[in-house]
């Protein structure tokens, strides 16, 4: 089994610090399982730990952007990206025609006109790779586009943070100003070091949750997460790289009432409505009555712990919240405190 070593990502909501807590938990109520399930898979971090640990698993995120990321660590048992086809990721072929919806659609929003014209070609170049190519090589395209953005997010017009930065504050202008092609560098070896064989066939989907039809014996469910005001979606949050998993769609996408010019591609209200979380929640939850479920959520969410409990309680046999302390956030604005809890049925 390999050493326990996690790829890094910057991924919001990412249970990175968590998984090896989480993990433990699993372990502590003593039932076998075998499939995982991760039904909000986002970073993927949970899907690589289950695969380490040996187990069949099943990833799944609704946006196509995170399936692809899924399918690099995931679903593929190694890396097949060359260092010589990441230096060709970056060269127009003279003898291809190119769009340019970034450049044209992008001028000053969230890169540099450098960077979108960078991203254009990439986006197109990695069409004409292999096919067993193309998840890696969206991998370093993602992943050097989220590491280049000040928060590492996509619901604000503000390449001014980066380009205006005096060294104040917060940020890190040094990583936001690595040129693309030495990030893809990095983050191709960081593939070669993370993506394994663990002798199981492993699969990335992506499908909304309530329709991701397939079992396993355990089932993770790390949905959005609402605290009581200001909720950005998922889709603000990442809209931007939606876009470029789908790069032919974004012209007629592009929402230009909006000063972040969000790209209307996979928006859902499924797990993003506090109205309609709980309902949501349920129907997933009556879907996978028959596997063991592991929830992720926040003390200081809507809804509570407590009702995500009662909800349990009605499919399972024996239900646990537990509170993983240790790892709490600090003090909010209010002073209230804030924990991670995992709430396991089975
Ligand atoms: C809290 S994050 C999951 C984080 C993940 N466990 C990790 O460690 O990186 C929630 C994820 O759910 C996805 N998502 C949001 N609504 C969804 C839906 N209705 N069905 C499936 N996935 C959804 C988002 O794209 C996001 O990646």
């Amino acid at each position: 089994m390999p050493k326990i070593n996690l790829p890094v990502t910057r991924y919001y909501g990412s249970k990175r610090k968590l998984v090896d807590l989480i993990w433990s938990e699993l372990e502590n109520i003593n039932v076998e399982f075998n499939s995982v399930l991760d039904v909000f898979g986002g970073s993927g971090i949970f899907s690589y730990y289950s695969k380490l640990r040996g187990k069949s698993v099943i990833y799944n995120d609704i946006f196509l952007f995170n399936q692809i990321i899924g399918e690099a660590l995931i679903q593929n048992n190694s890396n097949e990206l060359s260092e010589e086809d990441v230096h060709n990721l970056l060269i127009r072929e003279p003898n291809r025609i190119y769009q340019n919806y970034i450049a044209e659609n992008f001028h000053d929003i969230y890169f540099t006109d450098e960077e979108n014209y960078q991203i254009d070609t990439v986006i197109q170049n990695i069409g004409f790779l292999p096919i067993e190519r193309r998840a890696s090589a969206y991998y370093l395209l993602f992943q050097s586009c989220l590491i280049k953005r000040p928060y590492n997010l996509f619901h604000r017009k503000n390449l001014n943070l980066r380009t205006n930065f005096n060294g104040g504050g917060f940020g890190n202008k040094v990583t936001w100003e690595r040129p693309f092609k030495e990030l893809f560098l990095k983050f191709n070896s960081e593939l070669n070091k993370y993506v394994f064989d663990n002798g199981q066939n492993n699969i990335s989907l992506n499908h909304s949750a309530l329709q991701c039809n397939l079992q396993a014996d355990l089932v993770y469910i790390d949905p959005p997460y609402f605290r009581s005001v200001n909720h950005v979606p998922y889709h603000s949050k990442y809209h931007f790289l939606e876009g470029l998993a789908n790069y032919n769609l974004i012209p007629e996408n592009i929402d230009h009432t909006k000063l972040h010019r969000e790209i209307n591609l996979n928006k859902s209200n499924e797990f993003e409505n506090k109205n309609t979380f709980l309902n949501d929640l349920e129907e997933l939850i009556e879907m996978h009555q028959n596997s063991i479920i592991a929830i992720s959520y926040r003390s200081n969410g809507v809804p509570t712990i407590a009702e995500i409990e009662s909800l349990l309680n009605q499919y399972k046999n024996n239900v646990r919240a537990i509170n993983l302390k240790k790892y709490s956030y600090a003090l909010n604005s209010k002073g209230s405190e804030n924990y991670e809890f995992l709430i396991l049925g089975f």
